[in-house]
This record gives structure tokens, C-alpha cells and sequence, in this order.
């Protein structure tokens, strides 16, 4: 058994009565076994003294894609339905295995070195099975899948799928990866937008989802020509025709949900779907800004993420936080988004958006051991005398005040070192393999 002890920290718990409390937090092998004054504990393999510091739960965000972290400033300055067609869909068609991989752990690294220890990731269509890989060796922790795309013209040929197929590779992928490593890894069933499916397909997600009681992750509403092409071709708003398909549920997770209607906010809130919200993203693309503060009134889940790099272009969840927090008080006042709730969102939310609410999102005893350990003894975060922790670390806190993530009882950075993936083997990589995929972009149809 191994056990590692984490001595006179701050710790913010999210527990039910937002318990804060200045102590240790004992973990036994993956799960935290004690949290308290004094702890006492024999055998332990390790101590962490985290005097000054402040351990938080570990972000989880509910949209990413590790696929297209190599994409990185490749796609600035576009909006969303030229950005895929002129960058990201090429780019995702070049990819190879060894680039995937590349691309995921890049992601990844960058993840843990900003406090995320969860995500809910989207791949592209082909070579899944190197960013699974990644997900193991990295022991990050991850709900995951394939792109699934069997429709729609202006797409390259590489990423155009056969219906069957698409379903058929979704479903080997499933029983290859999900409830790896001890459910450290789901499956998801990712159909890319209703814009790139079929009716075929969305029908067969929705079975195959309650089949295996897994999540299905999609983008919806997040740009006004996706949502006047949904409905051109489908007769109905975007939201409307998910729920007319069945496929609006307690298991699926939308993001983006900008341009919504009072119907469809309805839809949202009665089926109890899920709402990735990516101020970033949002704001880059120049989708629109998602009426968080409604929904919320509403009492739909909304929880947040970066989504992937190319239209952030960071994947940190301080910079995520920071936006989410702002980004509505113009129109709704300065106590709306309060940081209280922002943290929420980024924490204990995000478990209850992937239905993991009683394994991770919060420190409680019997919980996974997912954190983050904080430095916040800096000008920037300064004065710390007097002043809420949850306010500095919305506010004020960013990447680089991380010192140390745990995963799963597993430490995967530590004092701001790697410990499961090798940094400069993945920078060198990373440049090779970008550079490898826009030679082959001219090639790409
Ligand atoms: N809509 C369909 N595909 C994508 C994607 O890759 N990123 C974003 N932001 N929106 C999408
Ligand atoms: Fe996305």
C-alpha cells in the first residue's frame, strides 16, 4: 500500500458545508483515507510538507480535445465554421499515430501543470487508440472517444465516415478503453456536431449510450451559422431536434450552448443535459457569449472547459475561471458569476456534469485523490491576510502557482517537475510532428 501525507496545508474541501480547514490530508493508495488537524499515520511512504501552501480538488473540465493541442496558433483570428474548414478539419485529417500521441501528451502536460486532473475530451476521427495511450502512460484521468463524423460536404476525404464503420470503431475503442485502470478512464461516444452526422448515427449513439450507460459528448449551438444549418437541413433548432431524436439526456454533455432559446433552455433544464460552458473559446471564435447566469437561474448543470488549443488558446482552467467570472457582470452586475460559484463549477460541478460526483470534484474521506497544491506567496496574490482563498485563487492565481498535482493517489508533477511524462521529449516532438503535418496539408483533400 502506499500512502502519502500532505502536512499543514490550507485546504479547501467543496465538501457538502464548503468546509476550509488548515491541517494534513492523508491518502492511501488512490483514495484520500483522512483529512485533519494532526494527522497521525505509520508506514508512510512520503510526506509533503505544504505549510503556507493551499490544496484544492483537482479542475475537471467538461471540453477539451487533446487531439488538437499541436495545433496551437495555427488557427488564430477565424470564426468557427471557417476555422474548421480552412485549419483544424485538415490538420485533423493529417494526423498520424506517432503525432496524436504527441499532440495528447502535450495536452496533458499542460493540464497537470495548470491544476486539471479530469477532462472530458473529444479525439478526431482516426488513431483514437494513440491518445488513450497517452491517457494511460500519463495516469491522467479522462471520459474520451473518437470524433464520429458520416456526414456533410467540405469536410477532407480522410475524415468522411461510413456510418457503420464510425459506430463499429466507436464500440471496439469502448471495450478496448473504457473503465481502464480501475475506471480511471471512460469511454464517450463524441458525435462531432449535428452539422457533420446523420440521423443514422445520432439514433445509434442514443442506444448504444443507455447500452453501455456511457456519456455521449458533443458540441451544440455555439455558432449562429451551425445552428442555421442544423436547421435548414433538419427542420427544427438544434436543441429541439436532440430532444426530437432522444438523444437529450441526463448523459449527455453539450458545449458551448450560445445561442439557445427559452425552449430549448427548457429542454436543457427538464432532461437534465449537461452544459460545457468555454468563455475562451467562445470569445476567440467569435461565437457569442452563453447566458451562463440564465441557466444557472434555471438550475441547469453548467461546468466549464478550454476547449482545445487552437481556439483559446490555452488550456488553463485559471484563465477559464478569471473569464467566466468577468464575462457576464457587464450585462448583469457585479455580483453575478460571484468567484464562489466560478470555483463550483470548476470543481465539484464538473463531477456532477460526468456523473462522478461521489468519486472526485471534492477532498472528502472515501473520495479518489484528485488535487492541486497551490503557492499563492507571491506579489500577485498578495496580501494574503484577511482575504477569501477562494477570491485569490479566481482572481489572482494562474498556472504557474501550481507546485504539485496529485491523480488518482498518483503524484504526476511535483515542485513543478514532470513525473510521468518526459518535458523535453514531448517539446522536441511536438515541433517534429507540426511540422511533419502542415508539409502534408497541401496533400490534404
Ligand atoms: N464544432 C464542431 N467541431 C468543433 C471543434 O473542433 N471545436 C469547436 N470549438 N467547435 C466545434
Ligand atoms: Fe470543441
Amino acid at each position: 500500500m502506499s500512502q502519502i501525507l500532505i502536512k499543514n496545508a490550507q485546504i479547501i474541501t467543496m465538501d457538502p458545508n464548503d468546509t476550509i480547514l488548515t491541517g494534513d490530508l492523508l491518502i492511501k493508495n488512490d483514495t484520500i483515507a483522512a483529512i485533519g488537524e494532526n494527522l497521525q499515520a505509520s508506514a508512510v511512504d512520503k510526506v509533503i510538507d505544504a505549510t503556507g501552501r493551499i490544496v484544492i480538488p483537482g479542475f475537471i473540465q467538461t471540453h477539451i480535445h487533446l487531439c488538437q493541442t499541436l495545433f496551437r496558433g495555427q488557427a488564430d483570428d477565424l470564426e468557427l465554421l471557417d476555422w474548421l474548414k480552412k485549419r483544424v478539419w485538415p490538420l485533423e485529417a493529417a494526423h498520424d499515430e506517432e503525432s496524436l500521441y504527441y499532440s495528447a501528451l502535450l495536452g496533458i502536460g499542460e493540464l497537470i501543470q495548470s491544476g486539471t486532473t479530469c477532462i472530458v475530451d473529444m479525439e478526431t476521427v482516426h488513431h483514437t487508440h494513440s491518445a488513450f495511450q497517452a491517457l494511460a502512460d500519463s495516469g491522467f484521468r479522462a471520459l474520451s472517444g473518437k470524433c464520429m463524423m458520416d456526414h456533410g460536404d467540405e469536410v477532407p476525404k480522410l475524415l468522411q465516415e461510413d456510418t457503420h464503420e464510425s459506430i463499429q470503431e466507436s464500440v471496439d475503442l469502448l471495450e478496448k478503453w473504457h473503465n481502464y485502470d480501475n475506471g480511471r478512464i471512460e469511454y464517450a461516444f463524441c458525435p462531432r456536431f449535428v452539422v457533420s452526422c446523420t440521423e443514422e448515427l445520432l439514433v445509434n449513439v442514443r442506444d448504444l449510450s443507455a447500452k453501455y450507460d456511457v456519456k455521449v459528448h458533443t458540441h451544440a449551438s455555439e455558432n449562429r451559422g451551425e445552428i442555421a444549418l442544423v436547421e435548414a437541413e433538419r427542420g427544427m433548432r438544434n436543441v429541439v431536434y436532440l430532444d426530437h431524436i432522444g438523444l437529450a439526456n441526463e448523459r449527455l454533455i453539450l458545449a458551448h450552448c450560445v445561442w439557445l432559446n427559452d425552449e430549448e433552455k427548457e429542454i436543457i433544464k427538464k432532461r437534465g443535459v449537461k452544459v460545457s460552458h468555454c468563455p475562451g473559446s467562445n470569445l476567440k471564435l467569435a461565437s457569442g457569449i452563453a447566458d451562463v447566469p440564465n441557466m444557472l437561474d434555471r438550475e441547469i448543470f453548467v461546468s466549464l472547459g478550454s476547449d482545445g488549443a487552437p481556439c483559446n488558446n490555452t488550456l488553463d482552467m485559471f484563465h477559464e475561471m478569471r473569464l467566466a467570472a468577468t464575462l457576464h457582470k457587464p450585462a448583469y452586475g457585479p455580483t453575478a458569476m460571484k468567484a464562489r460559484k466560478v470555483f463550483e463549477m470548476a470543481t465539484i460541478g464538473g463531477a456532477k456534469a460526468v456523473g462522478m460526483e461521489d468519486k472526485i470534484g471534492s477532498l472528502e474521506v472515501g473520495k479518489k485523490a484528485d488535487l492541486a497544491i497551490l503557492n499563492l506567496n507571491k506579489f500577485h496574490s498578495y496580501p494574503s491576510s484577511e482575504v477569501d482563498p477562494i477570491s485569490r485563487i479566481v482572481y489572482t492565481a494562474n498556472s504557474g502557482d501550481v507546485e504539485t498535482t496529485i491523480i488518482n493517489g498518483k503524484i504526476v508533477m511535483e515542485n513543478r517537475v514532470m513525473k510521468t511524462i518526459d518535458e523535453s521529449i514531448v517539446l522536441k516532438e511536438a515541433n517534429r510532428a507540426i511540422k511533419r503535418l502542415l508539409k502534408k496539408l497541401p496533400s490534404i483533400q
